[in-house]
């Protein structure tokens, strides 16, 4: 059923939204200030998104079907329906409430921002409680086929491949203009430029991979493969060991056995700096990004296993990428919010050139919104044909942008499948998912 898994991961990116809504208008009611170009990004992605991908999809597939298979389905499918109808009339209704408050009655509009975001999210309570289970129960595998083809169709001209480009975007815009609190908190919205289609062959290969801190075994064995092009999560509970292996395969974290080949070689034996060289860097936990030094020289020394020659170019792309860190590029980084320094630490590791990029949870301490943008930076690198290890405890939002997937239990792989394979697993809903 990957359109229900498609229809939940769209409601956690609404919930996040209407999450970062409510704390943006926490912060106006205390004094904070109005930043109208925020929400009117929002109300450009809940119009552009809402109206025009999710509730169509919804209406014309899921509830058109149901309604043929069950007259019980009818009073919710009524009520929610009208819902998806009056969503325009409502956003319209915000608009107005924004102007206003830019005239400043600002106690108005925060008013009823609550009341959007409390429908928003009752609305997506009501569609996961009830309607998915109905459904789930109601429909014929030939309906699964006809909704899931339609969900999945990437040329449709509402919501394929390119419109999802133009959601990606808007939503980029969002995470930017954000107050600070919330946001990257930029004013400028930059650039995310769609890709080019991946190639298909053996990037990594890991075989019996062991490490261990004095008597403590971290890695029992770990087999793990990563294709050229291919985004490959890497989720498990905290202590899993999902750390040490990202170290281990940097070079920085010593192994007792096993074997690592990259790029058609054995790398098992060789330096960090000239496993680096070779094209793995990685972005570690928690940043680290060195807080007195200037965001320009902490992106410089991501650069230095390169040549000079290509530095000021590199800087250049990641400036276009994260327009925020050109602004502040003379500043400490020290002074960038969390989320600015998560687009500053992928920056420093990008500026090595990875074949392989690291990201060692990215999402971590984030923001809801952030952790949605920075999901957004791992799908834009992805879709310009980065090979990615994608380690995150967000197991959900990790392998639902993933290929593949291995779960990682106290030092080995207990399963590995597609993304898709694994949120549908039983084992993962309950463990990791909390479903
Ligand atoms: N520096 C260290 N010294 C001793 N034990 C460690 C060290 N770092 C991690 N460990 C242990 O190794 C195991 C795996 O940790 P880690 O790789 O950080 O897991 P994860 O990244 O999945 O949270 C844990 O049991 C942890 O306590
Ligand atoms: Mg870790």
């Amino acid at each position: 059923m990957q359109a229900i898994q498609i229809i939940q991961a769209e409601h956690s990116k609404l919930w996040r939204l209407a999450t970062t809504i409510n704390t943006v208008a926490d912060e106006i009611d205390s004094g904070g200030a109005l930043t109208p170009e925020f929400f009117e990004a929002v109300f450009n992605y809940i119009e552009t998104f809402v109206d025009r991908s999710h509730h169509p999809r919804e209406d014309d597939f899921l509830f058109r079907l149901l309604r043929q298979r069950t007259d019980q389905a009818n009073p919710l499918l009524d009520q929610l329906q009208s819902e998806h109808r009056s969503g325009p009339d409502t956003l319209r209704s915000l608009r107005q409430s924004l102007g206003q408050a830019r005239q400043g009655e600002l106690g108005q509009f925060t008013v009823a921002l609550r009341a959007y975001t409390q429908g928003l999210k009752q609305h997506i309570r009501t569609e996961e409680r009830e309607l998915i289970p109905l459904a789930k129960e109601a429909l014929t595998a030939d309906d699964w086929h006809e909704i899931n083809r339609a969900f999945l169709d990437n040329q449709d001209p509402l919501f394929g491949e390119h419109v999802k480009e133009e959601f990606r975007a808007l939503y980029h815009r969002i995470a930017t203009l954000a107050p600070e609190s919330v946001g990257l908190g930029g004013l400028s919205s930059g650039e995310l430029k769609p890709g080019t289609a991946p190639r298909v062959d053996f990037l990594l290969k890991v075989t019996g991979l062991q490490s261990s801190y004095g008597r403590i075994k971290a890695l029992k064995g770990i087999d793990f493969e990563v294709r050229r092009g291919e985004t490959v999560a890497l989720v498990g509970a905290n202590g899993a060991g999902k750390t040490t292996f990202l170290r281990a395969l940097s070079g920085v974290q010593p192994t007792d056995g096993g074997s690592i080949h990259f790029d058609g070689r054995d790398i098992s034996k060789l330096r960090s700096d000239l496993r680096m060289r070779g094209g793995i860097c990685q972005c570690p936990e928690g940043r680290q990004v060195f807080g007195p030094l200037s965001i320009d020289d902490n992106l410089r020394l991501g650069a230095y296993t390169q040549p000079k020659s290509q530095v000021a170019g590199d800087l250049e792309k990641i400036f276009s990428m994260f327009p925020i860190l050109k602004e502040k590029r003379r500043l400490p980084a020290g002074t960038l919010s969390g989320g600015q320094q998560q687009m500053l630490a992928i920056g420093r590791a990008l500026m090595g050139r990875p074949k392989l990029l690291l990201l060692d949870e990215p999402s971590m301490g984030l923001a809801p919104l952030l952790v949605e943008e920075v999901f957004n930076v791992v799908k834009t690198l992805k879709s310009e044909g980065m090979t990615i290890i994608l380690a995150e405890q967000n197991a959900f939002a990790a392998l639902a942008i993933a290929d593949r997937g291995y779960v990682m239990e106290t030092g080995t792989i207990t399963l590995s499948g597609t993304g898709q394979e694994l949120i549908s697993n039983e084992q993962v809903r309950a463990a990791y998912l909390g479903m």
